[in-house]
């Protein structure tokens, strides 16, 4: 099993869980790669039915890791497309369950998911502009459809956190939980769907992502283009920088 994913079958229920808590959850290429893993593990195996996505207790996940970003290689394929990818494509049910900070592609999963609980405190937020980069996984047209342009607009354009209730309003989770409450009340969602006809489920879920798949398809491909581009770029450099340097970053020059 990759290093900072907990993996575990219980009830028909395939539960990936990111475990890095001291680096805020961040994602590196190793635990997408695990994560990938998983989702095929639950796809390929008729004993699990469902998949639920989960973090720490205070922590879902803040993200791409900005030291690999950092060190992306032009021209290489991230797993993390990958990995959204095999999310987008799966076939059945994908469940998730967000305490604490959801930060870029932490929010943007959720988009792929069909079912999303939050804790009540938790944070979202799609730091892409403030990053030099720009929107993935598909949530340049997902938030628009979702939510409309002009509230897509806020979220990326100024990238500032927002609360578990606003994305319940906004629609990106479907309900909001006290934080003791949460990962109980997603598994048990879970199981509740892994007790219903597996055929009929997993049909309505391809019947209501039918229409938008090929779009989506397309607008990841589109995305990760110019993401690539804006990642190697002085802008994004600027902004992985000051993180690493914790200063503000100064995109005066540019
Ligand atoms: N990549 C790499 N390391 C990260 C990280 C990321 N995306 N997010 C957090 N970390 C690390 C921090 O560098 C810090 O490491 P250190 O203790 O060795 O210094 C540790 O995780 C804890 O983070 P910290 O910033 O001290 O926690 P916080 O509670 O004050 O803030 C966040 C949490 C998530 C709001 C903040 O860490 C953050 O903004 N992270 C960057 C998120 C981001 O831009 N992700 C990419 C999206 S495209």
């Amino acid at each position: 099993m990759a290093e900072h994913i907990v993996v575990s079958v219980q009830n028909r229920v395939l539960t990936l869980r990111l475990d890095r808590p001291e680096k805020k959850n961040a994602l590196t290429l190793s635990m997408y790669r695990g994560m990938i893993e998983a989702l095929q593990q639950a796809e390929a195996d008729p004993a699990v039915r469902v998949v639920l996505i989960t973090g720490t207790a205070d922590c879902f996940t803040a993200g791409n890791d900005l030291m690999d970003f950092a060190n992306a290689k032009p021209g290489e394929t991230s797993p993390a497309i990958i990995y959204l990818q095999t999310l987008a494509a799966a076939q059945k049910p994908v469940i998730a369950a967000v305490g604490g900070v959801a930060v870029g592609i932490g929010t943007t999963m959720l988009l792929h998911c069909d079912l999303a609980y939050a804790a009540s405190g938790a944070r979202f937020q799609l730091p892409f502009v403030n990053l030099g980069l720009c929107p993935e996984a598909g949530s340049s047209i997902l938030l628009p459809a979702l939510m409309g342009h002009r509230r897509a607009a806020g979220l990326l354009y100024f990238g500032e956190p927002f609360s578990s209730e606003v994305a319940q309003e906004l629609g990106i989770v479907n309900a909001v939980l006290p934080a003791s409450e949460l990962l109980a009340t997603a598994t048990a969602k879970a199981q509740q769907l892994a007790e219903k006809p597996p055929s009929a489920l997993r049909t309505t879920k391809a019947l209501l992502k039918h229409s938008a798949a090929g779009s989506v398809a397309d607008a990841m491909a589109r995305e990760t283009e110019k993401f690539a581009a804006l990642l190697q770029g002085p802008e994004a450099r600027e902004a992985m920088m000051a993180f690493m340097q914790r200063r503000k970053p100064d995109f005066s020059k540019f």
